[in-house]
């Protein structure tokens, strides 16, 4: 070392000047890996179900397909599941709906929709299916159950954002006359607004971070993606964050690229994504010894 920074005047000056410019990369980097609370959707949406017209019911179907239910998490442009932001789906339900192969009891649109949403099963969109299910079985999950578990009131406002996003008419009626527990929407957006705060446990940070949506873990089921509660007799702690933080890098045998969001190096917390990995390379010893 001493002989190398000793040669001449301008080596050093060169290594000073790229080792702060390495020390101002790393601090991007580790901005960039710090909360980003303030960004997270937390919008407080108080609704008064007595004074709510169907625009603001639309713009609350806009909050769910992205907040709670978690419907951008595989409808966007990767290719896993139709890109429906940019899909005018009130075109496309008609489509389905004269299919010859569709076998469901939707005779309308919103009947179609809201089918698509709670028995995702019956018509499997061509080429999106379960992996090694021929199209006959749906990846994605029910939507009125965990862990997204939207309420009839907040289906309906799916159902007419999808609807009016692109000019058509909105048809699912305005909710009214509901009793006051049954004004969920206000409730999700609560949800919304604790699920923007830091994750304390790693159950948190797979609800937050809506890993239950896709993976097995935790005491909760979902096929789309590798189930995690044995992750460890598959993978080291470095792998596992390496998949969190790199889907790509290395794909899962038996499943696809393009599902796994990529964005969660920038979302997590560096403690976040400290449980989550700590927790997943737990998992192999409390399951052998019988534990969860
Ligand atoms: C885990 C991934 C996943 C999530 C989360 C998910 N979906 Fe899907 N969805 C799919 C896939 C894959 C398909 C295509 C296969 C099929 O037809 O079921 C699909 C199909 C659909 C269809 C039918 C599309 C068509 O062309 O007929 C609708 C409508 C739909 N989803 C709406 C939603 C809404 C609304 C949400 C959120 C409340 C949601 N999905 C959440 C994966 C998902
Ligand atoms: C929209 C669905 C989806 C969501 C949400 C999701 N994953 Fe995944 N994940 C997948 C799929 C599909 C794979 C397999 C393909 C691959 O390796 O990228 C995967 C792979 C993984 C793997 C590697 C598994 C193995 O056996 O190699 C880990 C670990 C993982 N995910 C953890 C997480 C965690 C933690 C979260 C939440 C912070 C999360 N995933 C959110 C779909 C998802």
């Amino acid at each position: 070392m001493k002989p190398i920074f000793h040669r001449q005047g301008g080596a050093v000056l060169l290594k000073v000047m790229l080792f702060s410019l390495g020390l101002t990369l790393v601090f991007t980097l580790i901005a960039n890996l710090l909360p980003q609370v303030e960004g997270e959707a937390a919008q407080e949406q108080e609704i008064d179900l007595g004074a709510l017209t169907m625009d603001g019911f639309v713009s609350l179907g806009e909050t769910l397909f992205s907040g709670k239910g978690t419907c951008t998490l595989c409808h966007n442009s990767m290719g896993r599941a139709p890109d429906i932001l940019q899909l005018d789906m009130v075109a496309i339900a008609k489509e389905h709906l004269a299919d010859e192969t569709y076998q469901g009891a939707a005779t309308s649109v919103q009947d179609y929709l809201r089918e698509s949403m709670l028995q995702p099963s019956v018509y499997v969109v061509k080429g999106f299916g379960q992996k090694g299910s021929n199209d006959t079985v749906s990846p994605m999950p029910v939507v009125n159950k965990a862990p997204i578990q939207l309420t009839d009131v907040e289906i309906d406002a799916v159902i007419a954002f999808m609807q009016a996003k692109d000019g058509n008419d909105v048809t699912v009626a305005l909710p009214q006359g509901l009793p006051a527990s049954e004004a969920a929407p206000a409730a999700g957006a609560k949800q919304a607004v604790v699920a923007a705060l830091p994750a304390e446990t790693a159950e948190q940070a797979f609800s937050k971070f809506s890993c239950t949506a896709c993976h097995s873990v935790a005491g909760t089921t979902s096929p789309v993606g590798p189930e995690l509660n044995t992750i460890a007799s598959r993978l080291d702690k470095a792998q596992i964050r390496q998949s969190i933080l790199d889907p790509n890098a290395v794909i899962a045998e038996g499943f696809d690229a393009g599902m796994m969001p990529l964005d969660f190096a920038r979302k997590m917390t560096i403690s976040e994504l400290d449980l989550v990995v700590n927790y997943l390379a737990a998992e192999a010893a409390a399951s052998q010894s019988g534990g969860q």
